[in-house]
């Protein structure tokens, strides 16, 4: 068992000594290296951007841009103009998917293709489109192993779909799914959307290598701030796309009857964006880059993913939702016991400083379809220690007795 040399870089854990925190798919800590950047902005050099006559402003900008930058590189994107700042995923995905409409490119009786495990972001703004123009939506099954049903895919996959949105891990299998299979099928008329969510945190993410139309992702579970999400596109279809939102920033020229919409990516980007948000991100991707990047990451999850997987055997009344190739997943599990709501467990556990979530997860329609009403999910990160497993593990064995 190798020693955490993550932990004390995050303040979180100095202040709660008592804090076994489990809860990274709903939200990641933050490290002292994010905190205090933020901090020295505030005293240093903050002010609203765009407005480049002053020293401020322009160092204002250069953050914002350098931020840009870093998620450029960090998920090989060709150019900045592709990188979108909104308020999370939901916010980034409502965005696309009404742009994609009244730019034309989704119509009446058009079919958008989702995986059942999508969270309710992935699924939501969708049905409201159903609702809206008339659009289908339809979900591919996933197989015994959690892995996509492939034959489901090309089952539906027919000339009525334009779009298809899968995410790249699930927030309550921790199931990666190959998302380089879809490209190999998909057709030039259908627009490719990954959710990044909860890969971005534990994996390197390379639109190129998915070769994906769109991308999105929610900054705070890559331990930046809440409040800010990323939505890349494709630079040749974005030009084409008029966006749903309008105001200032976002324009080139207003008359009293008219206006004409900004160039990228500012198109997509009212009103005065999260400037020092925006810099948490810069700094959170500074401090993976700071740490061996997403290999030291992917070594420990691997570590942690096998000890839990051990100790998940230990108790027989335990159930995994789902148990899946040490491969093919990053560090979350979704369980449920014999006899007891997992509400209960999760209050439980919280008497005993230990934080898991329970629920469905934002992912209804896959509770629905395990027929599952609830599970309490514990998800790891770079902070956790053997430690906590076996806290959590023999409070649950407490619980039982
Ligand atoms: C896979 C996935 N997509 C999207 C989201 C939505 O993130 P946010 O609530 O920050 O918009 C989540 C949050 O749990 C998620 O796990």
């Amino acid at each position: 068992m190798s020693k955490n040399m993550f932990k004390s870089d995050f303040p979180i854990f100095e202040n709660n000594p008592w804090l076994v925190y489990l809860d990274t798919t709903a939200t990641a800590q933050k490290p002292k290296y994010v905190i205090e950047a933020l901090c020295d902005f505030y005293k240093k050099d903050y002010a609203n951007i765009h407005r480049w006559s002053y020293m401020l402003s322009e160092k204002s900008e250069e953050v914002y841009d350098n931020s840009k930058k870093k998620v450029k590189k960090f998920i090989n994107a060709s150019s900045i103009q592709e990188i979108i700042y909104t308020y999370n995923a939901n916010y980034a995905l409502n965005i696309l998917a009404c742009s994609l409409e009244c730019s034309g490119y989704l119509k009446s009786g058009d079919k958008v293709l989702l995986t059942i495990t999508e969270h309710h972001s992935n699924i939501v703004p969708w049905l409201n489109l159903k609702e809206k123009i008339g659009i289908e939506v339809e979900f591919i099954a996933i197989k015994d192993d959690f892995s996509l049903d492939m034959d489901d895919f090309e089952k539906k996959y027919d000339d009525k779909v334009k779009v298809i949105s899968f995410t790249q891990v699930s927030n309550v299998t921790g199931e990666i799914y190959d998302l380089e299979k879809i490209w190999k099928l998909k057709r030039e008329d259908t627009i490719f959307i990954v959710d990044a969510s909860q890969s971005i945190p534990h994996m390197q993410v390379d639109v190129k290598k998915l070769n994906a139309d769109f991308l999105f992702f929610t900054a705070h579970k890559v331990m930046a701030e809440t409040w800010l999400g990323v939505l890349w596109g494709k630079k040749e279809i974005l030009s084409n796309m008029k966006s749903v939102f309008s105001g200032g920033w976002a324009i080139n020229w207003v008359k009293e009857d008219s206006y004409r919409q900004a160039a990228l990516p500012s198109r997509f980007e009212p009103g005065t964006p999260h400037i020092s948000w925006a810099l948490t991100l810069l700094k959170a991707f500074e401090y993976i880059e700071s740490i061996w990047g997403y290999e030291a990451i992917e070594t420990y999850d691997r570590e942690l993913i096998k000890y839990t997987l051990e100790k998940i055997k230990e108790i027989p009344e335990l159930h995994l939702v789902w148990w899946t190739n040490l491969d093919s997943r990053i560090w979350v599990f979704s369980f449920y016991l014999d006899n007891f709501h997992s509400l209960d467990i999760a209050e439980k556990l919280a008497e005993a400083n230990i934080c898991v979530r329970s629920g469905q997860h934002c992912a209804e329609p896959l509770a629905l379809r395990l027929g599952i009403s609830s599970t309490f999910r514990m998800s790891l990160y770079i902070y956790n220690t053997f430690e906590d497993i076996d806290l959590f593990f023999e409070e649950l064995k407490k619980i039982i007795k």
